[in-house]
């Protein structure tokens, strides 16, 4: 992408109107603009990190078994009503009534519709497990709608419904997900602590926040240290086998949020100078409620014995707009965005430091048809802005790599390569550039 023709409309003052380092640089570095409290536009920028958050998530689902569907924004309310969730829902829930005199909604989640798609198309017993999921717009008519899109009206999610026979099952439902969520933050470079969290009235242990630590999080939380050392579960993970080791270690420590935190037990289990106390972002939550919606919807199999079980449900949510910020409150600096290279919009910011100078024009235009070629994502800083300027832009949008091109240095034959993390810049010859990068 040249630059000259790309829309970003980066701001050079900080916005007053945010409280946050992410939505400051979100909005600084033209990723996204309100159009209402709570609801945004995700401009290109923005837009490509979002995209490549979206299909880290969708792969790793893919990974653990679950399979995508796409279900619609804009529910009926009779099926909110059958699971007795349409009044209780309350405010947060956007509520439109269309010609026909109809009650519908924006959907908040769908554990409804899912619930309704399974009752009507899965019977036996031997249909079971399944686990669906979908990355659909949410709405929730947050009070305090705040912090860019970290808490938004209007947001991305990734969530997937699990139905299974028994309770067993639905344990080895909720591994494989809390498994491939270990590896689905780790993949974007987060360090994301699985927390207990309330599990309403059906009790158990089954339900979990995954946190990454950050002092903008909404949630105070408390954690052993040694989380801090934990390593996610590589890719040869196997999701057919016994993944109880994998969670084991992963809850063998103190870590809870200020809702479940239990000073007593923190103190007596984790000592003093491993102790966290900290804020977080909750950027997943997955969770097992058993029977609820399906016992209120008839969402029934029959049994070996050939009498009807109402099927053992879970659910599990990844806030995939959400980790746009999330991302970035865990990984900048004083001079903007730092993306790990998994979520960056681009890979490389090819700087033509002097455009119109016939050297410059050229390696320049060479070196981004060359990685190009290779594969790699590049921005070319192509426009008639003065240096500083563009290497604040660059700082700003944070592409993993930077590789300027100047006249003193193509007299000598080099270009510099400079990692975006860290700030460390050397001089290479434009072969050597095109190798390094293509090789990722
Ligand atoms: N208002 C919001 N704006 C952005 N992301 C959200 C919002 N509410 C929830 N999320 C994301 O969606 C995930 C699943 O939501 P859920 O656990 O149902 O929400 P909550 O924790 O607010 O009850 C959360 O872990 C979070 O990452
Ligand atoms: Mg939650």
């Amino acid at each position: 992408m040249r630059m000259s023709q790309f829309f970003l409309p980066v701001i050079k003052e900080t916005p007053a109107e945010a409280q946050i380092v992410s939505h400051r640089l979100m909005l600084r570095a033209g990723m996204i603009r309100q159009s209402s409290a709570g609801i945004y536009s995700w401009l290109p920028l923005g837009f490509r990190v979002l995209k490549k958050i979206e299909q880290i998530v969708r792969e790793e689902q893919d990974a653990a078994g679950a399979q995508e569907l796409l279900m619609p924004t804009i529910q009926p309310a009779d099926l909110w009503r059958e699971s007795g969730r349409y009044d209780d829902y309350g405010k947060e829930m956007l509520r439109i009534t269309d010609r026909h005199e109809r009650d519908m909604l924006y959907g908040p989640t769908n554990e409804e519709l899912i619930t309704d798609i399974f009752r009507n198309s899965i019977r036996s017993y031997r249909q079971l497990p399944r686990n669906l999921y979908h990355i659909q717009w949410k709405f929730r008519d947050e009070v305090r709608p705040r912090f860019g899109i970290m808490r938004g009206r209007e947001f991305l999610m990734k969530d997937n419904y699990s139905f299974d026979l028994d309770i067993a099952g639905s344990r080895r439902s909720y591994n494989k997900m809390f498994v491939a969520y270990l590896r689905t933050f780790e993949r974007m470079g987060l360090k994301a602590i699985p927390m207990e969290a309330d599990t309403g009235p059906i009790g158990g242990d089954m339900s979990h926040e995954f946190i990454i630590l950050a002092d903008t999080g909404e949630s105070e939380v408390y954690c052993h240290a040694d989380y801090l050392d934990f390593a996610a579960p590589d890719q040869a993970v196997d999701y057919d086998g016994d993944l109880t080791p994998i969670i084991d270690h992963w809850t063998s420590r103190y870590a809870a949020t200020d809702e479940k935190h239990d000073a007593a037990r923190f103190e007596a289990e984790v000592p003093e100078d491993r102790r966290i106390v900290t804020r977080g972002i909750e950027v997943g939550h997955i969770f097992y409620f058993g029977t609820k919606y399906s016992e209120a919807m008839g969402a029934t199999v029959t049994g070996p014995d050939g009498g009807d079980i109402a099927v053992e449900m879970g659910s599990y949510g990844i806030g995939v707009s959400r980790l746009v910020g999330g991302i970035i409150e865990a990984s900048h600096d004083a001079d903007g965005i730092i993306w790990p290279a998994s979520v960056a919009p681009f890979q490389v910011g090819l700087i033509n430091l002097k455009v119109g100078d016939a050297a410059c024009d050229g390696a320049a235009t060479d070196l981004y048809a060359r990685l190009q070629a290779a594969g790699v994502d590049v921005l070319l800083d192509d426009t008639e802005e003065r240096p500083g300027s563009k290497f604040a832009t660059m700082d700003l949008i944070g592409l993993p790599w930077q590789l300027i091109v100047g006249p003193r240095g193509l007299k000598a034959g080099t270009v510099e390569l400079k990692a975006r993390r860290g700030g460390e810049r050397r001089e290479v010859s434009l072969d050597a550039a095109v190798a390094e990068l293509a090789a990722g």
